[in-house]
């Protein structure tokens, strides 16, 4: 007979795969702690960064809301939702939340989704049976406003995500649709931008020529936003 992780691969492995970084985002509808929603009508026109965590009072897991929570106002300020997620019922999170706001004052004043059945845990490949069999990992989806998932993190148990670098990605990806520049490595808000390199042998000419941005070569320039 098949044990309970063997069950969820070959489930997993006979549903749709894992969404990928430039798929839409699988639409469903879920419990939450601000009521019932559907992902296709949440968050019109902004961004949603989507997370899990493994369980509700956890110590690892109440530090990662925490963070959230008290860095809520950067995410509106990037018009972006917050949504997160565990397996756990909607009773739980209910007291999770109060728990933590009695302790500590701080509150998650955002939507949990209580994935009690799996459904999105599943969809999304925040289940990895090899990691854990029935928590989700720490997964963080990053979904821009055409519901298009433009970036994914996975993180296991015992390692706490880091909020800088959650938003520095939101930042980077947000700027990079703007101005339609790429991010030089370790890139934050504030920092030169990479110009897209040319495309013919022209356009390589100009560049060379062109004193705007600081050149490395024609294939690497870099300048200023503002
Ligand atoms: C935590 O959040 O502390 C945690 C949750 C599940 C497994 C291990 C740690």
């Amino acid at each position: 007979m098949k044990n309970l992780k063997e069950l969820i691969m070959e489930e997993q492995n006979n549903v749709a795969m894992m969404p990928r970084i430039g798929d839409m985002a699988p639409d469903f509808t879920a419990i939450t702690t601000k009521g019932n929603i559907k992902l296709s009508e949440f968050a019109k026109d902004k961004w949603i960064v989507m997370f899990s965590h493994p369980a509700d009072f956890t110590p690892v897991c109440t530090t990662e809301m925490s963070g959230f929570a008290e860095r809520k106002s950067e995410f509106d300020a990037l018009n972006t939702e917050l949504l997160g997620l565990s397996i756990d019922s909607i009773h739980s999170h209910l007291a999770w939340v109060n728990n933590v706001k009695e302790k500590t004052g701080v509150y998650f004043d955002f939507p949990i989704i209580a994935d009690l059945d799996m459904k999105v845990s599943k969809l999304y490949g925040m289940l990895q049976p090899n990691e854990h069999e029935t928590a989700a990992v720490r997964a963080v989806f990053f979904i821009d406003p055409a519901k298009k998932i433009r970036l994914i993190m996975y993180y296991p148990l015992n390692v706490g995500r880091n909020m800088d670098e959650i938003i520095r990605v939101l930042e980077a990806l947000q700027t990079s649709d703007k101005y339609k520049v790429a991010m030089p490595l370790n890139w934050k808000k504030g920092d030169k931008v990479i110009v897209p390199p040319p495309k013919t042998l022209d356009e390589m000419n100009d560049r060379m020529n062109d004193d705007s941005c600081e050149r490395i070569d024609f294939y690497l320039c870099k300048k200023d936003l503002n």
